[in-house]
């Protein structure tokens, strides 16, 4: 069959940049996408921290000094290239400081509409540029949403595009790219206002998300649940209606775990690597572990681990008062690495200080240490109020670590239940939010773990998860190829 041609836009790519899971995602797609026989582009913006990294990045020849009309001035900028690591897929960088010439890769400047409309413009001009004729631009979340839409007005002359299909992926409806009107203009969407939602524009309102969703060819999100769960009103997040209307278009291909990077078997950034067959390697990681956070170590205690974000999504809310009572009656451990709204920070800060023995916690992002946390840690905490997918619940089952998480997104698709009598299952899941069940999810939890023989089992059961971006990647060319059908 022939090969696709793929432009992927995101306004994060691992490990250039990268908040959260949507950086692994792109970061996998281009990779797998690539190592499949596709020929996939990725646009990704110049920040300045990627510009100050240790990365090898060349100018690309005859895309530089390059000129846009954009928010009512000439503004210049070129594009750079650099190997996606561990491919031969290349990712090209827009660089063009008066955007992304800051501190974060988002910011709070005022102008967050015009530095990612831009990304989304910047790569379908250099598409023009390369003459690179795509089947299908690929967008992920509101920054990149509007590049449907742009395709058919504002490029719609170019023969280029004739062929060209949208895949919008949803990795997260809680952003939307919500702007008053009247950034149309500074867009370039000022004479095409009747294409925008019209009662959100009679309110005032553009939302970037919602008019990718009205215009992509396809709308994908990151497991099956969650797609199901934004046709509803509570996850909804008022795009239900919307996404009820384009059921037809939907689509839910979970993500992968990229075995280049989140094995322990090869993992690099671990002292001690393991199997399924041969955990001595994952005893050694919890001693070091422990000695990392400066926890006393007893291999009887059991470790439970949080790697997040720290936002209303993740449920952290239900832990405080389980976890007081836990960490009082119980000789267990806590490790913690996040960062995020400041009521969670100070939730772990309190823990840590009025349990300085058994609980640790930084603040900040560190991938090394999240993936010591995976490889170490007996129990991972994931009680999400909602998740698209979530990828660190299958990290922690590649790595042995057993995934407490409430039912819902693709945390509902990945942990399976343990269930005793059968010995089936691959984690500890609860499905009302409350702190009730919270806390008896974990009391079972942990009474399992003194179970060393049920233990064994269930890490196992986790560890022979087939997660794989080989086959997840085999769901989105076979999206791709139906898209002329849509
Ligand atoms: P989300 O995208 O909502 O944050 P995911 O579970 O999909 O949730 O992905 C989170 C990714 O970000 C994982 O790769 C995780 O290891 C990483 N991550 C989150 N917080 C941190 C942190 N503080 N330090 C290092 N990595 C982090
Ligand atoms: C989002 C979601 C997370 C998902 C990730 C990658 O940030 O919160 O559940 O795994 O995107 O798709």
């Amino acid at each position: 069959m022939e090969a696709l041609s793929v432009c992927l836009v995101s306004s994060e790519v691992a490990p250039f940049a990268k908040t959260g899971g949507l950086a692994d995602v792109t970061a996998a797609l281009a990779r797998y996408l690539s190592r499949a026989g596709h020929d996939v582009r990725t646009f990704l913006p110049l920040y300045k921290r990627i510009a100050q990294g240790k990365y090898e990045i060349t100018p690309v020849d005859g895309l530089q000094n390059l000129t846009m009309q954009f928010a009512g001035r000439q503004v210049r900028y070129s594009i750079h290239s650099t190997p996606i690591t561990k491919s031969d897929a290349k990712l090209y960088l827009v660089h063009c400081p008066e955007f992304y010439d800051r501190e974060g890769i988002y910011a709070a400047d005022g102008d967050e509409h015009l530095r990612f409309a831009f990304l989304s413009r910047a790569a379908i001009e250099a598409c023009q540029h390369m003459q690179f004729s795509p089947h299908v631009f690929h967008c992920n979340d509101w920054h990149t949403a509007l590049i449907p839409l742009y395709l058919r007005t504002v490029y719609a002359w170019d023969r280029l595009f004739t062929r060209t299909r949208t895949v919008l992926t949803l990795h997260n409806n809680a952003y939307q790219g919500i702007f008053p009107t009247s950034v149309a203009r500074d867009i370039g969407l000022g004479n095409e206002t009747k294409y925008f939602h019209q009662e959100d524009w009679r309110e005032g309102r553009l939302g970037f998300l919602k008019t990718g969703i009205i215009y992509a060819t396809a709308v994908s999100t990151v497991s099956k649940t969650y797609a199901r769960e934004i046709q509803g009103e509570e996850l909804g997040m008022g795009l239900q209606d919307l996404m009820r209307q384009r059921d037809d278009h939907m689509f839910g291909i979970l993500n992968g775990v990229d075995v280049a990077e989140w094995s322990p078997a090869t993992d690099t950034l671990i002292p001690h690597r393991f199997t399924a067959d041969d955990l001595s390697g994952k005893a050694l990681m919890k001693r070091a572990l422990m000695q990392k956070a400066n926890l006393p170590y007893d291999p009887r205690a059991p470790v439970v681990g949080i790697v997040s974000r720290f936002t209303a999504q993740k449920g952290f809310d239900l832990l405080a008062d389980a976890m007081t009572v836990f960490l009082q009656r119980e000789d267990m451990r806590m490790v913690v690495l996040g960062s995020g709204e400041e009521r969670f920070e100070r939730q772990f800060d309190w823990l840590a200080k009025n349990f300085p023995k058994k609980v640790a916690y930084k603040n900040g992002y560190d991938n090394e240490l999240a993936h010591w946390i995976e490889a170490g840690a007996d129990i991972f905490l994931m009680p999400s109020r909602f998740e698209p997918c979530g990828l660190n619940q299958m990290y922690s089952m590649a790595y042995g670590t057993v995934p407490l998480v409430r039912k819902t997104g693709g945390l509902a698709d990945t942990v399976q239940q343990w269930n005793p009598a059968t010995q089936q299952g691959t984690g500890f899941v609860f499905e009302k939010y409350d702190a009730q069940a919270f806390f008896d999810t974990l009391q079972r939890a942990l009474r399992t773990y003194r179970d060393d023989l049920q233990w064994r089992r269930i890490v196992q059961n986790g560890m022979a998860q087939d997660f794989s971006w080989e086959r997840q990647i085999e769901r989105y060319v076979e999206m791709y190829r139906r898209l002329p059908q849509l």
